[in-house]
């Protein structure tokens, strides 16, 4: 991935952090955007310390002139844009489908479903005028397949993203641009630690990990694996695909 130019929303933590030091690690250069830009500028210092190269952007997906503004700083900085990771998400608040008020279902969706449109929308345009082809990995969830209660505005969200991608997949794959979902299942990030103390640790212990046939929760290093594998060229024909990296939990659900 050497001088490929890769572009991460949701890189201030989790999952978007981790998959931008892998891309580093492999050599590309490395936009990481999100909201908080204290964290994004200590993890390009960060980058840059190992030898890496990597530009940051506050950016909140929900808002088009911001999203607009992200894809043309890394045209500006780097000069191309190959690879676009798209793991800005929230869990948002939790309740039932008739206690949940309109403005947490409406807050959810426009960062975890529109937010990944808009961000397809600029970073597609910029691939499609450099002619070069490219990958994108948008984040979507086991939550992508499965119901909860009181999950109706994050799951419907994640639910709504195979449905994006597989649409996108179709219009952009003629242009030699594939786009995936990567599916993640339990992860230990910042949101997995807010879900858990949501949960409590006993029913966490005994009643959430044991469903996992692997019998534990996945590292955010284990996802970067499998995006860099859907954006590298050992994924050459996998495209509009969902990708399920979660131990075993969907099957067991
Ligand atoms: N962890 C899990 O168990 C798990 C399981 C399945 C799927 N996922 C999905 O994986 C993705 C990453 O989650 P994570 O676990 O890494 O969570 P996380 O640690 O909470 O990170 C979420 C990231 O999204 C960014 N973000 C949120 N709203 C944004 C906005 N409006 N604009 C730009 N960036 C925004 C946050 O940065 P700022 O706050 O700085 O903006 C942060 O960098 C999410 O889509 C999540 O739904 C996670």
């Amino acid at each position: 991935m050497k001088d490929k130019v890769a572009l991460i929303t949701g890189a201030s933590s989790g999952i978007g952090k981790s998959t931008a030091e892998a891309f580093a690690a492999k050599g590309a250069n490395v936009v990481v955007a999100a909201r908080r830009k204290e964290e994004l500028d200590s993890l390009v210092a960060s980058i840059v310390a190992n030898g890496g190269k990597a530009s940051a952007i506050q950016t909140d997906v929900s808002n088009s002139k911001s999203v607009e503004e992200m894809v043309a700083h890394t045209i500006k900085t780097f000069g191309r844009l190959d690879y676009c990771v798209n793991s800005a998400g929230i869990e948002g608040v939790f309740g039932s489908v008739i206690d949940l008020p309109e403005e947490d279902w409406d807050k959810v969706m426009n960062i975890n479903l529109k937010g990944t449109f808009l961000c397809m929308k600029y970073q597609a345009k910029a691939m499609i005028k450099a002619g070069k082809g490219g990958s994108i990995v948008n984040i979507g969830s086991v939550n992508s397949f499965l119901g909860f209660p009181t999950g109706s505005a994050y799951v419907t969200s994640k639910h709504g993203l195979i449905g994006l991608t597989s649409s996108a997949s179709a219009e952009l794959g003629p242009l030699g641009i594939r786009v995936n979902l990567l599916c993640p299942g339990i992860t230990v990030t910042p949101m997995h630690d807010r879900l858990r103390d949501i949960v409590g640790d006993d029913m966490y212990d005994k009643g959430i990990i044991p469903t996992v046939h692997l019998q534990r929760a996945g590292k955010p290093e284990e996802m970067a694996k499998a995006i860099l594998f859907l954006c590298s060229e050992d994924s050459s024909y996998i495209s509009g695909s969902t990708l399920t990296v979660d131990g075993g939990l969907t099957l067991t659900m």
